[in-house]
Formats: C-alpha cells, structure tokens, sequence
C-alpha cells in the first residue's frame, strides 16, 4: 500500500474516532494535511472553532502567523505535513486532559511512523510534553530532541506569539534554527 493511501485510511478511521468524549461535541475530527512525503512536520496543540467547522488544520490566526512563518524559512504550507496532539476540539478551547491526549496519541505515532519527516516540530507546552516530556517551554525553545531515531524541534505555538510580540520574535529566531537543519 502506498504511504498516500495509508495516511488516508488513517484519517478516515480518525474521521470517525469515537474513542474520547470530544467527538460528542465536535462538528469535524482534524487529522492533519500535507504529503505523505513531508520532510517536516508540524504538530500544535487541538483544533479550534475554524478547524473544527472546516476539518484543515491551522485555518484561524494562529494558521496564518504558522502558515507566513513557514513560509519565512522559504518552505511553503503545501509541502509540510500540520497536525496538533488532539484531532478534536475540546470546548470552548479548553486545555486538552491527559486521557483525551492518551487516547489520540496512536494516530499521531501512526502519522509519524508514515510520513518518517526528518523533523517533527513541536508547537508549544502541551505538543511537547506530550511526545519529550515536561520542558520548561523557555529553555526548551529552539532546541532539537533527538529519541527513538526521531528528531524533535521545540518552539512556542503561534498563538502565543501572537498575543506576546517578544514571544513571535523568539518563534521567528527558532524557525531560523530550524531551517538551517533542513539545507
Ligand atoms: N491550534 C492548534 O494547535 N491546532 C490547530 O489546528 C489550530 C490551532
């Protein structure tokens, strides 16, 4: 089977995960877009309500200052794969629990394991304590995590960036970091 229809089956069983109370509330599950084939992958926290009505990732504000900052380091959206750690929105925007974050995180592993990126960018807190454990965001920003034959990247999501200008400053310095991994 090619990595293609993998990752389409894959988002179709997402489509329809009922594995957590959040498909209750939810209008579309998100699994994430891009190639099957993408170098680097950005992984961010749950889908708000633009997501949520449209079943993309990263469409609202945040989408936009992630979108221009990837195209910044002169990749562009169509050839990076984007997901968050939950595939469902949680309520009013509410921070993702430890069960919703355990009962998703197969998919997530699965997407991975199919797409093998050479980096997987971790956008914010609860991306990375989710897959390196508990950094201190501060120290952990701008920093590569390498285990299990994985390369993590560390970074603020752009949603504090955008209500921190100090914060999308550091954000962009990071994405400089990151690039220069990717020549
Ligand atoms: N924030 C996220 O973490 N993920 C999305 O898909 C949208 C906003």
């Amino acid at each position: 089977m090619t990595r293609n229809k993998q990752l389409e089956d894959l988002h179709e069983v997402i489509r329809n995960c009922t594995l957590c109370p959040l498909h209750e509330t939810r209008i579309n599950a998100v699994p994430g877009e891009g190639p099957a084939t993408s170098r680097v992958m950005f992984v961010g926290e749950a889908p708000g309500a633009r997501e949520d009505e449209s079943g993309r990732p990263f469409v609202g504000k945040s989408g936009e200052l992630l979108t221009s900052m990837i195209q910044e380091i002169g990749l562009s959206r169509e050839t990076v794969f984007i997901t968050s750690i939950l595939k469902s929105r949680p309520p009013k925007n509410r921070t993702p629990t430890q069960f919703e974050i355990s009962a998703c995180r197969p998919y997530l592993e699965r997407q991975i394991e199919i797409i093998n990126p050479k980096v997987v960018v971790l956008l914010g807190g609860v991306a990375i304590s989710s897959l390196v454990g508990p950094w201190k965001l501060s120290e952990a920003h701008g920093r590569f995590y390498e285990t299990d034959n994985r390369t993590y990247f560390m970074t603020y999501h752009p949603a504090a960036a955008l209500r921190i200008p100090k914060v999308k400053k550091s954000m962009q310095e990071d994405f400089q970091i990151l690039s220069q991994e990717l020549v």
